[in-house]
């Protein structure tokens, strides 16, 4: 612990040792495989912990972390990385809007409920797109009121930062795709005035549809009660090694309705191909009956 001046932290170092230690201790905890080349990366992320703590030594604030879940927590919030943007990977808004949309429409024609879910929602820009494609389907394919249908996204992630970013709605008006039609912009988001210039804030009919929760994909059961017509995960598990992959592609399989589409990221697939069939770039859709595996009612999150 560091007491009396301000110290520089720019003569510590973390020793080989000690960043196998730390790098286990995030594999354990997250999935998340780092090798030595993300050593400098691993220094400059955890230094802002150790500021926080007052600590001059990275053995100081292991100990910290491995005593104290919270820690856990934040450590993990500064480690992850959460690059993301409105409508990344565009062809997949268009495909979700006019392929898998009016496919859902009109088998779900009785029951009248959607599912979807963005797990590793990062800021929210995924959740609030994939809200607004799903609206656009509405009103292009006729439906007079999205009342009539039950719409629900959860969008998850493991860093809370990220979440109460997600959960405000709020982003620089620069945050949006340059070609976005003004006419869309106004229908979903409000422009900040005065100290909020340059601001703009998703409209709360569509964060209404939105849950945001904490939901770690290393864990062995994931708190879901039903399952999802559609499921994004993209640029997630370019951090985890195969098998913790294998372990998410089985879970998504599982919690996938019959039919249910699963989005990836560009460089992301899945294993196996009979259970999750490609239909178009990066999308697999469920081709055999699954069980969901249902949560009691007050242990889920959706
Ligand atoms: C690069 S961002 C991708 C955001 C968004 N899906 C996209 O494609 O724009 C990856 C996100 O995955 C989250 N993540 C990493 N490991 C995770 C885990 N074990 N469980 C849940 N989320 C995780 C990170 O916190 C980060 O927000």
């Amino acid at each position: 612990m560091l007491t009396g001046t301000a110290h520089s932290y720019s003569n510590l170092s973390l020793s080989d040792e000690m960043f196998f230690l730390f790098s286990d201790l995030i594999y354990r905890a997250a999935g998340i495989k780092l090798n030595v080349q993300k050593k400098s990366l691993l220094i400059s992320r955890l230094m802002k912990r150790l500021k926080k703590h007052n600590m001059d030594s990275f053995t100081e604030y292991y100990k910290k972390v491995k005593a104290d879940e919270e820690e856990l927590v934040e450590m993990l919030n500064c480690i992850s990385t959460n690059t993301t943007k409105f409508f990344r990977e565009k062809h997949h808004f268009e495909y979700l809007k006019n392929k898998v949309m009016p496919e859902l429409l009109k088998n779900k024609a009785d029951e009248r409920i959607i599912r979807i879910w963005s797990a590793g929602c990062s800021t929210g820009e995924e959740p609030y797109s994939i809200t607004i494609a799903v609206c656009e389907a509405l009103k292009e394919f006729g439906v007079k009121s999205s009342e009539l249908w039950d719409i629900k996204i959860l969008a998850t992630d493991i860093s809370t930062k990220v979440l109460r970013t997600a959960d405000a709605g709020i982003y620089e008006y620069e945050q949006l795709p340059e070609e976005m039609p003004k006419e869309i912009i106004s229908r979903y988001f409000l422009k900040g005035n005065k100290e909020n210039e340059g601001l703009i804030k998703v409209k709360d009919f569509i964060r209404d549809k939105i849950r945001f929760r904490r939901l770690n994909l290393k864990d062995g059961e994931y708190p879901l009660k039903r399952s999802f017509d559609v499921i994004f995960c993209r640029n997630v598990m370019i951090y985890f090694d195969d098998g913790m992959k294998r372990h998410v592609i089985s879970k998504f399989h599982q919690h996938l309705s019959d039919r249910g589409h699963l989005f990836l990221g560009h460089s992301e697939t899945v294993f196996d191909r009979e259970q999750l069939v490609p239909t178009y770039i990066t999308v697999y859709k469920k081709s055999m009956n699954g069980n969901c595996g249902h949560k009691r009612e007050s242990e889920a999150i959706m």
